[in-house]
């Protein structure tokens, strides 16, 4: 593993210093998941070195990529808990060589496991800055030296992690449903936002779009609902929405990125993956 680890080094990042980004959403369901997968593994067919922090106690970002928790990799939670002094001493030792999983060429993975529900509990009583524990984790193990993008997968709620994750990122890209009940989430993760820019912190991340996921576009309710939200969410870009696609359900169900596949129908996918990779490329550099 530690061989492994260490080619990633040699190799080194194509940019400068690698870039943070999350894919949240107070909502469940909406594709936080589906998007972070598929958007890690168009930063990857750009050449970019990428690591995926799953982030939800959920693990579904791991169970994409055919991870299964197991006792001899620690999860993205010890490793955490593990960087935090105070903490060290109560817990089993870890080392991020053991947790880091080779997805493949150009894309790691550090796993989350169920544990990582109990984050907050866990932290509660430590003296450092609670919020800003990834963040620090990030810094201190260089990540964004060894990578060129950091993506993260963010639960659907608006808890601890989720404010660790808001100030670990250096952008949020939003997954959302168009649809009439849509709009709280993503006021509520903004308000999340806006809170940590409050409290300064740390650096606000950059608002890097809107992702409008499980269009009907048939449907003339779902474009008015649509063309609504558009207007109001007028402070960043709202990216070409993602049709609900049986195809696209059955690629995930079966773990393969749209990248995977070479009928036309992907294609369209695929370029709209490209396309936001090149988005968010532009936005953060
Ligand atoms: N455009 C799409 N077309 C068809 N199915 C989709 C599409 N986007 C997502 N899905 C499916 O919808 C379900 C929910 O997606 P996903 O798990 O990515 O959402 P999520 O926001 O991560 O959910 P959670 O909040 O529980 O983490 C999954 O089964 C996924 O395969
Ligand atoms: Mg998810």
């Amino acid at each position: 593993m530690l061989n492994f680890l260490k080619k990633f080094e040699q190799t080194g990042p194509n940019s400068d210093e690698g870039k943070v980004i999350a894919l949240m959403n107070q909502k469940g369901g909406v594709g936080k998941t589906t998007m972070a997968f598929n958007m890690a593994h168009a930063l990857a067919k750009k050449n970019k070195k990428v690591l995926c922090i799953d982030m939800d106690p959920q693990f579904n970002f791991s169970s994409l990529f055919n991870f299964t928790p197991n006792e001899n990799t620690p999860s993205i939670f010890n490793l955490l808990i593990n960087s935090i002094k105070e903490l060290r001493a109560l817990h089993t030792g870890c080392l991020l060589s053991e947790s880091i999983v080779g997805i493949d060429k150009n894309i790691h993975l550090l796993p989350a496991g169920q544990e990582l529900s109990g984050f907050e509990l866990s932290v509660a009583g430590i003296s450092s800055p609670r919020q800003l524990i990834l963040k620090r984790f990030i810094e201190k193990n260089n990540l964004k030296n060894m990578y060129d993008y950091i993506v993260i997968d963010g639960p659907p709620t608006l808890g601890l992690l989720v404010v660790n994750i808001l100030c670990a990122t250096d952008g949020v890209l939003f997954p959302f449903i168009p649809d009439a009940f849509s709009e709280q989430g993503l006021k509520n993760i903004q308000q999340v936002v806006e809170d940590i820019e409050d409290m300064g912190i740390t650096k606000t991340p950059v608002n890097l779009g809107y992702i409008p996921n499980l269009f009907e576009a048939r449907r003339r309710q779902s474009n008015e609902d649509f063309d609504s939200i558009k207007d109001r969410f007028s402070n960043a870009p709202v990216f070409e929405p993602f049709s609900n696609k049986a195809n696209f359900a059955k690629s995930m169900a079966s773990k393969k990125s749209v990248f995977h596949y070479e009928s036309v129908q992907f294609q369209k996918l695929q370029e709209q993956f490209l396309n936001m990779a090149d988005a968010v490329e532009s936005r953060l550099n």
